[in-house]
């Protein structure tokens, strides 16, 4: 997997066509942004490099993707700042013989109860007695 935690989990998105060529979509719980780039795909972590915001909607041009708040530009297929601010976080992108993508998406983390969150902030605090 590129660029994600130590858990992912396969996420479908359906097939290259059904994808649409002038803007990027979110994938998952939203994490992710999938990118329709001529006849193939590239995601990234959704998290833009100005400002950490969403690019879900960004719009698709000549090659390049426009965060829709600020209007970065990442130039496609790497995610490179056109302005030299860096890389996109990639995310492994499948496509199958029938041409259904799927991405990895990071797993979200496991739900904690209340008893172990209180647990593991009350023993810092016996150590310090
Ligand atoms: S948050 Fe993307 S350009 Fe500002």
């Amino acid at each position: 997997m590129a660029g994600g935690g130590d858990h992912a989990v396969r996420v479908s998105v359906g097939r290259v066509e059904d994808l649409p060529t002038d803007r990027c979509v979110g994938a998952g719980d939203g994490s992710v942004v999938v990118v329709r780039h001529g006849d193939s795909v590239v995601a990234f972590r959704n998290r833009c490099l100005h400002e950490d915001s969403s690019l879900v909607g960004g719009r698709v041009r000549e090659g390049r993707l426009a965060c829709p708040q600020h209007f970065w530009l990442y130039e496609l297929p790497e995610g490179r700042h056109t302005g030299g601010h860096g890389t996109l976080t990639g995310v492994e992108v499948e496509i199958d013989d029938l041409g259904e993508v799927a991405v990895e998406v990071p797993d979200p983390a496991p739900a904690t109860s209340i008893r172990e969150w209180l647990l593991a902030h009350a023993r810092p605090w016996e150590r310090r007695r």
